[in-house]
């Protein structure tokens, strides 16, 4: 078994505790690699064979080749992927005392996770910070990672739930999830507490923060587990796990005659409808910066979307050893199988025949081996960012995704090899 590819994953992930973190270090690998950064509200100047990436609120990144060829004739090979991935976020005021001994935190949920899988366990805040600047209209943006177990979520004992193990068990995200941060005594101050926590570890005056997006993460770092360490068992993989995939694949493929573009899209837990998210124009108005930077008409851009092909890359759910009858009785992915086709009748993926043959194409090139998932039929199911950003851009395109189990759960479980044949794959692509 391929190892070195998932603990790769493993120190990505445990270094991304939110998913501005996530950015800042594929930022970073991207620097390391001889990546330039451009700057969207700066005069672009693309030259063939460049590399370069353009950040977008700090938390979607989008990384670009151009290739040496006829780009209207040859087209963008795409690969889609998302920064964010299921937490609780911190509210304003969120300081509240019980009792005036215990300080908790009030939060709100942030996308769909297993909450269940959130009690007991060792938390930190993590995010972004802004602060006061000469520019009203643009604060100073930093970074905050507390790093330590912080906070936890603790759950209610057995004896005052008997029949917490049953069937129906519902919680309340305003009642039963709010993490506690620590006691205090009869001289404290809930009057911007958590603001002034903040400033000491950022060693920052208090009254230079303006705001914040902060964030809960487990503190618990990622590792392999299984009789051969055949399972990536670690927070965030859905979809961090394809973001470093995709990374490493751009980075280490070989200059081509078409241009390459790894897209790391935001907020596709929440629907993708924000400014740095797959709903946005973000993509398409990067693709057309690229065009005509290098010379090209509109004519060119609409050719060049015609001849290009995206992979909408997200994770999927691999058959449950305890739950076989949730999946299709016909297309349901192992761990450890190799990436999965994602399908669907009524498009909710963006795969039909054409872009599935296409991928398969490259699995075959790559000699990976490739599986397939859909729906049972009863089940509703889930959907992901690529419909999102082809139905405002005509392009072809195959949703797919390694195989896994506890999707949002805040420990998920992938396939080691999984992750070396996905890099691969997407290597082959870019090569192609
Ligand atoms: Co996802």
């Amino acid at each position: 078994m391929e190892k070195q590819a998932a603990r790769e994953l493993l120190d990505f992930i445990n270094s991304s505790p939110t998913n501005f973190h996530a950015v800042l270090n594929s930022k970073k690998y991207l620097l390391e690699n001889g990546f330039q950064q451009l700057f969207s509200g700066d005069v672009w100047r693309i030259e063939p064979g460049g590399k370069y990436f353009v950040t977008k609120n700090h938390s979607s990144l989008f990384a670009f080749v151009p290739g040496s060829g006829d780009m209207a004739a040859n087209g963008f090979k795409l690969i889609c992927a998302h920064s964010d991935s299921p937490t609780f976020r911190i509210k304003p005021k969120a300081e509240m005392t019980v009792e005036g001994r215990y300080l908790k935190l009030n939060t709100e949920v942030y996308g769909g996770p297993i909450m269940y899988t959130w009690f007991d366990r060792p938390l930190s805040l993590a995010g972004r910070v802004l602060l006061r600047s000469e520019n009203p209209l643009k604060p100073i943006v930093q970074f905050v990672d507390f790093n330590r177990p912080l906070l936890l979520i603790p759950h209610l004992a057995i004896h005052f739930n008997r029949t917490v193990n049953e069937q129906g068990n519902p919680l309340s995200k305003q009642k039963d999830m709010l993490p506690v941060l620590g006691m205090i005594n009869d001289h404290f101050e809930k009057e911007d507490f958590l603001l002034r926590l903040i400033a000491t570890e950022m060693q920052v005056n208090p009254a230079d923060i303006l705001n914040f997006d902060l964030t809960l993460y487990d503190v618990e770092k990622g590792g392999l587990a299984g009789l051969n360490e055949e399972f990536i068992s670690c927070g965030k993989l859905d979809d961090l796990a394809m973001v470093h995939a995709g990374l490493k694949a751009l980075v280490r493929s070989k200059e081509c005659s078409r241009g390459k573009i790894l897209a790391i899209f935001d907020n596709e837990e929440v629907g993708s409808g924000t400014k740095q998210g797959a709903g946005s124009p973000i993509l398409r108005t990067i693709i057309e910066r690229i065009v005509f930077s290098l010379g090209g008409s509109q004519e060119d851009l609409h050719r060049a979307i015609h001849h290009s092909f995206m992979i909408s890359a997200d994770m999927a759910h691999a058959l449950h050893p305890n739950y076989p009858e949730k999946q299709d009785p016909t297309n349901h992915p192992l761990i450890n199988g190799g990436p999965a086709i994602k399908i669907n009748a009524n498009q909710k993926y963006v795969t039909d025949g054409d872009s599935a043959a296409v991928f398969e194409n490259i699995c075959r090139m790559a000699e990976v081996p490739c599986q397939t998932f859909v729906n049972h039929s009863d089940m509703a199911g889930g959907s992901t960012l690529g419909n999102v950003l082809l139905s405002q851009m005509e392009m072809r395109g195959v949703d797919i995704g390694n195989p896994m189990w506890g999707m949002h759960s805040v420990r998920e479980t992938a396939g080691t090899q999984d992750h070396h044949y996905i890099i691969k794959a997407f290597t082959t692509f870019y090569n192609m």
